[in-house]
């Protein structure tokens, strides 16, 4: 027997992750609002979403609290996806994740509140681990975030058990490794794209090229929410949804001079191991939670770069998939 279709209320929607999501769910024959204030996210992005006849835009931002409550009526589950889309612009605004991070967290479990909305998904990131490298399991929070961006989904996890307790939620928090693939808004992969579209014969990479991080594939990861929601047993639960490998940036730097169109191009690295002061330069997680719940991602890390750079390099430069 298929299960009843439910109503999603998807806050940052409109976004990289939340349009591939947004994808899925009306697939299966959910319904869906996307809940958006399009500072990132493109309506472009919703186009496959909207011929389901099962989407609904809401143009609104997470700061606004009555309109989120509003909007918020009547649904089963929020995934909430709306953040500070780039964690070094935490170095020039220093209020940027404490707003679109821990306090948009807030309204969105208020508005869940008052509304009764019962379940959330929370996308978190593997920088609530800090800077280690260290391959670190769910219970490996010893180092603490080193940037703003993680101290806000570190301050998110909090708020939403904080909830779950108190109010009777249900909480499925993810924590992410980087996300890759077609329409991304941000990243090494965009950047490198573009940068060498401005600047065909040669590119500047920040940091020494020897970061090395889980890349997840956008399908992935859009697939791994939906599984959590479907499977984790608990009140309050957290699952990493990341590859256990990692790719280093200059391997991303190589793959994008070589889809460009320069592919001789030179590559500049710069003399720090970090990218920038908050940047984790080494980063691993473990997998195995969720693997024993039964899911595995498709894509390694270095096959979830390979698709993307494919993806983008389409994207950016018109060239080849
Ligand atoms: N992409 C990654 O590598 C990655 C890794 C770890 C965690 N995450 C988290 O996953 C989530 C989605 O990331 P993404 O890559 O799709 O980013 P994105 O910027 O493409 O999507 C976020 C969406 O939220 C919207 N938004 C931002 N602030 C808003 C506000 N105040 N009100 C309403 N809408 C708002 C934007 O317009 C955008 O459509 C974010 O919370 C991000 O921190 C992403």
């Amino acid at each position: 027997m298929s299960t009843p279709a439910r109503n999603h209320f998807v806050v940052g929607g409109a976004g990289f992750i939340g349009s591939h999501l947004a994808d899925r769910l009306v697939e299966r024959g959910d319904f869906v609002t996307v809940f958006d204030n399009f500072s990132v996210g493109r309506e472009e992005f919703l186009a496959k979403a909207k011929e389901s006849g099962r989407l609904t835009i809401v143009r609104g931002d997470a700061l606004d609290l009555d309109l989120l409550k509003e909007a918020a009526k009547g649904h089963d589950v929020v995934f909430h996806l709306a953040a500070n889309p780039e964690a070094r612009w935490g170095l020039e605004r220093t209020r940027l994740d404490l707003e679109q991070g821990t306090i948009a967290t807030y309204n969105v479990l208020e508005a869940m509140r008052v509304n009764g909305v019962p379940q959330i998904v929370f996308s978190s990131s593997g920088t609530v681990y800090g800077n280690t490298a260290q391959p670190c399991g769910e219970m490996d929070l010893g180092h603490l975030p080193i940037s703003l961006y993680g101290a806000s989904k570190f301050a998110g996890e909090a708020l939403l058990a904080a909830y779950a307790e108190c109010f009777g939620l249900r909480a499925f928090i993810c924590r992410f490794g980087n996300v890759v693939g077609p329409r991304g808004t941000h990243g090494a992969i965009l950047d490198f794209c573009k940068k060498l579209k401005a600047h065909p014969d040669h590119l500047d990479v920040l940091g020494n090229g020897t970061q090395s991080k889980p890349y997840l594939h956008v399908e992935d990861c859009a697939a791994g929410l939906i599984f959590v929601l479907d499977h984790a047993p608990d009140a309050i639960n957290v699952y990493n949804l990341a590859p256990p490998d990692a790719t280093s940036v200059k391997r991303i730097a190589e793959l994008c001079v070589a889809a460009s169109p320069s592919p001789k191009a030179r590559i500049d690295y710069g003399q720090t191991p970090q990218g920038w002061p908050g940047d984790v330069p080494v980063s691993r997680v473990k997998p195995e939670k969720l693997a024993a719940l039964g899911f595995r991602v498709r894509h390694t890390s270095d096959q979830a770069v390979e698709l993307a750079v494919r993806a983008v390099a389409h994207e950016v430069f018109g060239a080849a998939k």
